[in-house]
């Protein structure tokens, strides 16, 4: 499938984008260890989301739904888990992998986890390293890759473990194992990544400390199902914080988005480009703070990026790379290798798909260069037929990118925007409550 893509300059409405893609594969993997049924609102109709679904099917627990975003999810306690029949495809999603490696290290069961060609690519052993040492016994493809075998154990021990990069997969994969160990384990990260798990595993009646950035969980505590409610995806809100930011007149609302601020940097971020962002009707839903989210359009200016938003910001690169695409000058962004290891090599191929836009973009081996238009001189740079390489986020950001090309974008490869927004093309095509007709995209089977 291919996106066909042309520009328009109002953008205008109300709109509220899917569920947070994190939140619901934890909905799923601890409604499914707890005693009691969890009922879950809000869940992303996602493929990724969906492949956590039918693993924990696969593992014996009955799931209801989804059904308009509702799911009940029938716990079979923490020792209930079965041998699944078939091997658990986790599709295109590393946070299905790796937290399931974690989950399931500890259970009398094996396993074998398998994914798609991209995620087949993608790095384990950060999380079969602190496995190990807790005593798992998984295997892996050659070079630490999928797919990953897990093997019963009689037990595990706790660990003290200290991350080597900022991840909250690999946080959640040791702090998840660490239920089913002889003792508190205890995660430090050298940088604050997403907290959904620890939330969560609270709102479950799981005692977990925080003490800044160290987290400790004792094992052998049980989960009581609960009630969960997914605010939208600040991720998939993202594509519209940009669009609205670079499009000639916007006033866009993105409604009961996520706004945890772990997930925050994108904010952060516009905020010092010059963004004209509001948060509006700030609450709390569920353990999880979350508002409507105001944005129109503003000239962007180019900036160093802070190094301590990055793992906070980690997932929106690619659309802000776009976003200093329109910026007036130069915007630099360091630190942030563990792009080169996400769905695609997102440093490498947004710059190729940026250059072939015309636009000046140097890769570095940690970030990017990018010299920013300043798109209110009424510069633009060319469409261009851009390869997103099967990554979702790729794809939609060149989706975006083309509100400000001179020329039709075509956008190959879209296919996995399924994978977290599923309704990108329809809210791409018409904003609701727009007075304008708005960006044009047509999807193409090919
Ligand atoms: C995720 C953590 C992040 C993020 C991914 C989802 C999660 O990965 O990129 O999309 O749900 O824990 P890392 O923790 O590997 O940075």
């Amino acid at each position: 499938m291919r996106y066909l893509v042309r520009n328009v300059s109002s953008l205008s409405g109300s709109i509220r984008v899917p569920g947070d893609k994190s939140i619901s594969h934890r909905s799923i993997m601890l409604g499914a260890i707890a005693d009691g049924v969890t009922r879950v609102e809000g869940f992303l109709e996602g493929e990724d989301a969906l492949s956590t679904m039918n693993a924990f099917r696969a593992l014996g627990v009955t799931i209801e739904g989804p059904d308009q975003g509702r799911v009940s999810v029938h716990g079979v306690g923490r020792e209930g888990l079965k041998t699944p029949a078939i091997p658990l495809d986790c599709g295109n999603s590393g946070t299905s992998m790796r937290l399931m490696a974690g989950l399931l290290a500890g259970q009398n069961l094996r396993a074998t986890m398998t994914g798609d060609e991209s995620l087949s690519g993608r790095p384990m052993r950060r999380v079969t390293d602190p496995l190990a040492l807790m005593g798992a016994n998984i295997s892996s493809a050659e070079g630490g890759r999928p797919p990953l075998n897990i093997l019963p154990v009689p037990s595990l021990k706790a660990i003290d473990y200290t991350l080597p990069m900022a991840s909250a997969q690999v946080k959640s994969a040791v702090l998840l194992a660490g239920l089913y160990a002889d003792g508190v384990t205890t995660v430090t990260e050298p940088a604050p990544t997403r907290d959904h798990t620890e939330r969560m595993l609270k709102g479950f009646g799981v005692e977990v400390q925080v003490d800044g950035p160290r987290v400790s969980i004792a094992g052998g505590q049980r989960l009581t199902a609960c009630n969960i409610d997914v605010p939208a995806d600040i991720s998939s809100a993202a594509f519209f914080l940009v669009a609205a930011s670079i499009a000639e007149q916007a006033d866009i609302t993105v409604r009961h988005v996520g706004i945890n601020p772990t997930r925050t940097g994108i904010i952060d971020i516009l905020k010092l480009m010059g963004a004209n962002l509001e948060l509006l009707n700030p609450r709390e839903v569920g353990g999880e703070p979350v508002a409507d989210i105001r944005v129109r359009s503003a000239q962007l200016k180019g900036i160093d990026i802070p190094e301590h938003l990055v793992p906070l910001a980690i997932d929106e690169f690619p659309v802000l790379f776009i976003a200093a695409a329109n910026a007036l000058g130069r915007t630099t962004l360091t630190g942030a290798e563990e792009l080169r290891v996400k769905e695609s090599d997102r440093i490498a191929v947004m710059a190729d798909g940026m250059k072939l836009c015309g636009i000046n973009a140097q890769p570095t081996p940690d970030g990017m260069v990018i010299e920013g238009l300043g798109h209110l001189s009424g510069s633009r740079y060319s469409g261009a037929t851009v390869e997103s390489h099967g990554d979702h986020r790729i794809a939609m950001s060149f989706t975006v990118a083309a509100l400000r090309a001179s020329s039709e974008m075509n956008v190959l490869n879209a296919k996995n925007v399924a994978t977290s927004f599923p309704n990108f093309v329809e809210l791409a095509k018409h904003i609701p409550g727009s007075v304008f007709i708005t960006w044009t995209v047509v999807p193409f089977t090919a």
